[in-house]
């Protein structure tokens, strides 16, 4: 072989692994284009275990899942990372949307490096709810928790990269919140507490209230794009079902009348903090309707299964009873829409990522 041809055929090679590469980064992820060259330095995430990414690991709670099969299908196959899924969760996709990075860590990793921090983490906490007696009763990191932590963050960035550019990181970035499942499947229809004490008007009342007090403060500490995730069709859920207590085990109407409740007031609150907070861009993300459309038309996205989750008997394993000896344990979950009783696959979070997302990303600048 000639000269040429040796060095066009190592050309082809270059162009061929760059391909691969690229092709390896966003296998599952699609990347929507931002506005006008628009720039995300990183996506930062506040709420509870369907944004997770593994901070429970690292405090003492039962409030788990860094076992298997957890992660089953994260990297290269069986690596329980503390993600509540088979795989990716919505702050790893929505990273990726971004074109930030593939994963998005847990603040709580003892590894971050600075990279890592500068293009943003997930603070969220299983458990954790808008009410803050919900991550109390299970001893996880409350809203308020997860606040100090960003400061604490900030004050990391600060002392590293200095006060101009972290100004840029906090008002340019994508915030995410994504909590306030838990009040309503587990503080509220679940425990005495609450119930005794409040009506569902009442306490979405609350809820929202909690909602309104958290995008205040963050907005305070600097945050400006803002995207809030309402509730999805709670009473859906595999162990809502299952502990609904019909026989068919039909959705718990009473839960998704409360979840469509506290998103009414929700994205009215939504509205007012935007008119106040004019330079803020403040984007409600309708995850109800997303996944009712998924629970409707399971075969137009590649389900078959909506009603059970696929470990274990899939009625009401999850965390610390979703674990290697659950029997029955579905062999490969890619025609389920959930992992367990309560969280979605991640085939199932793609999915719901791109219909709730892709057409609000716009109004993030
Ligand atoms: C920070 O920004 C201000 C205003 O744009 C500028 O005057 C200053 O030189 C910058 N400081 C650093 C350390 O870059
Ligand atoms: C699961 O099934 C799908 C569809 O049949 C297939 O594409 C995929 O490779 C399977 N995954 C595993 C881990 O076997």
């Amino acid at each position: 072989m000639d000269l040429l041809c040796q060095k066009l055929l190592s050309q082809w090679l270059l162009v061929i692994l760059w391909c691969s590469i690229i092709a390896t980064i966003f296998q599952h992820v699609s990347v929507v284009s931002l506005p006008n060259n628009e720039t995300v330095p990183a996506v930062i995430v506040f709420g509870d275990s369907i944004v997770d990414t593994g901070n429970n690991d690292y405090i003492t709670t039962l409030v788990k899942c860094n076992f298997q099969p957890y992660g089953r299908d994260f990297g290269g196959g069986n690596q329980p990372t503390g993600r509540f899924s088979n795989g990716l969760v919505p702050s790893d996709i929505i990273a990726a949307k971004f074109g930030v990075k593939k994963f998005l860590p847990p603040y709580l990793d003892p590894n971050l490096q600075l990279q890592d921090l500068l293009t943003g983490v997930s603070f969220a906490s299983g458990g954790a709810g808008f009410d803050p007696l919900t991550a109390e009763l299970v001893n996880v990191m409350s809203l308020s928790d997860q606040l100090d932590m960003f400061r604490e963050y900030t004050r990391k960035i600060n002392e590293a990269v200095g006060r101009n550019r972290t100004a840029m990181i906090v008002s340019k970035s994508i915030y995410i919140v994504c909590v306030g499942s838990d009040d309503i499947a587990n503080t509220y229809s679940q425990l005495p507490f609450r119930s005794a004490e409040y009506d569902i008007p009442s306490y979405t009342d609350l809820m929202a209230s909690e909602a309104s007090n958290f995008l205040q403060k963050l907005y305070g500490l600097g945050a400006r794009r803002i995207g809030v995730f309402g509730l999805p069709v709670i009473g859906c859920v595999p162990s809502q079902r299952t502990l609904g207590g019909s026989l068919n085990r039909a959705c718990l109407d009473s839960s998704n009348q409360a979840a469509m409740l506290f998103n009414s007031k929700l994205s009215t609150q939504m509205v007012v903090l935007g008119k106040k907070f004019s330079d803020s861009r403040l984007v409600y993300l309708d995850s109800y309707n997303g996944l009712l459309n998924m629970l409707q038309n399971p075969a137009k996205y590649g389900f078959e299964v909506t009603d059970r989750g696929c470990c274990g008997t899939g009625n009401i394993e999850v965390s610390l009873l979703c674990n290697r000896y659950s029997i029955d344990t579905c062999s490969n979950s890619s025609n389920y829409i959930f992992w367990d009783s309560y969280h979605p696959t991640q085939k199932a979070y793609n999915v719901l990522s791109s219909l709730v997302l892709d057409n609000k990303i716009k109004d993030f600048f």
